[in-house]
């Protein structure tokens, strides 16, 4: 994702892996569907696209508007905690630099900064992650918290960049991620293009492969984390953790500081999003359901902090 002319430039994160094709977004409208729709997905990406779109506030100056384009932003994807940190944080420097004439362009410097941070507190994530992970390890990661989702290298795929180009012999297991496989899509494309060793299972592999001893450690991103280490990720998370307990496997999750949400006191009080119900009834463009088939699609589920071995911030681990 880039700014230039006034433009939001960003990967279309749908056509992956078959087309890389950027898409020019030119409007709060734009930038908001491109959100809603996947275009432009992950946590701390989310955020960092609605810093920008609120520079396309048509008069920034006008007070009802803004907070308009606020609103939208956040209602988007209501699970993930980012969307709402940077609202506020561009909220709060136009509130202060409201009577400079340059207002634009001190905002767009702001999103600039705050897509910057973004890329620097991945490059620490992946350093205090790699603490934890051995010379040689199976690791399973779910959903994609890679360079696609945030700002720079990750957050969970940071961790793992930052093992192998260490010289670690780290083999990655990638789930599908049903519905939308961001798993099948998005990390296996992602590890692709760096030259990561991955092997691509179903989603319903998981078990067996932790039965048999073959994965050695689990790291999965965060849309939320709640001020008791619960933590709301991409739906079929809490499976994956509750195997790994069974089976003995640490289970951490990376997350940058804008993912935590200090005021929501736990996981049941975060609210999870539904998606549209195609999603389910079909697999990429392919129906494999009756169109009329009752379909119940959460995008996110909880995983409880009784589950989480830590949480592996810019700041260090956090251990529940
Ligand atoms: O619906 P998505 O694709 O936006 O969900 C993404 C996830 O669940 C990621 O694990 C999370 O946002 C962290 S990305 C660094």
């Amino acid at each position: 994702m880039r700014w230039a002319d006034d433009t939001l430039i960003a990967l279309n994160q749908r056509a992956l892996p078959l087309k890389e094709e950027y898409l020019s977004l030119k409007s709060v409208d734009e930038v908001v569907e491109a959100i809603g729709v996947l275009t432009v997905r992950g946590a701390p990406l989310i955020g960092i696209a609605a810093a920008y779109g609120l520079c396309l506030t048509t008069n920034l100056g006008d007070d009802a508007l803004f907070a308009d384009s606020c609103r939208r932003f956040i209602d988007i994807r209501p699970t993930a905690v980012n969307l709402r940190w940077a609202v506020e944080r561009m909220a709060g420097f136009r509130t202060r630099n409201l009577r400079c004439d340059n207002l634009r362009e001190l905002m767009i410097e702001e999103a600039r900064r705050t897509h910057a941070e973004d890329a620097e507190m991945c490059v620490r994530i992946g350093e205090s992650g790699n603490s934890i992970v051995p010379e040689h390890c199976r690791i399973l990661t779910h959903c994609n918290a890679g360079a696609l989702a945030t700002g720079g290298i990750g957050t969970a795929l940071g961790i793992i960049y930052t093992a192998h180009f260490s010289g670690k012999r780290v083999e990655v297991w990638v789930d599908e991620t049903r519905p939308v496989l961001q798993g099948a899509r998005l990390t296996a494309w992602e590890l692709s293009k760096a030259g990561v060793p991955y092997k691509l299972i179903s989603d319903s592999m998981v078990g067996h492969l932790m039965a048999q001893g073959r994965i050695d450690l689990v790291i999965t991103g965060a849309d939320r984390v709640a001020a008791n280490l619960d933590y709301a990720n991409k739906i079929g998370t809490y499976s994956l953790a509750v195997l790994a307990k069974y089976h003995g496997i640490p289970f951490y999750a990376a997350a940058p500081s804008s993912t935590f949400d200090p005021a929501c006191p736990n996981g049941k009080s975060i609210v999870i999003e539904q998606r549209p119900e195609n999603e389910i009834r079909y697999v990429g463009q392919s129906q494999v359901a009756p169109s009329d088939a009752p379909v119940y699609n959460p995008a996110f589920d909880v995983t409880p902090h009784e589950l989480v071995t830590g949480i592996i911030t810019e700041k260090g681990i956090l251990r529940p």
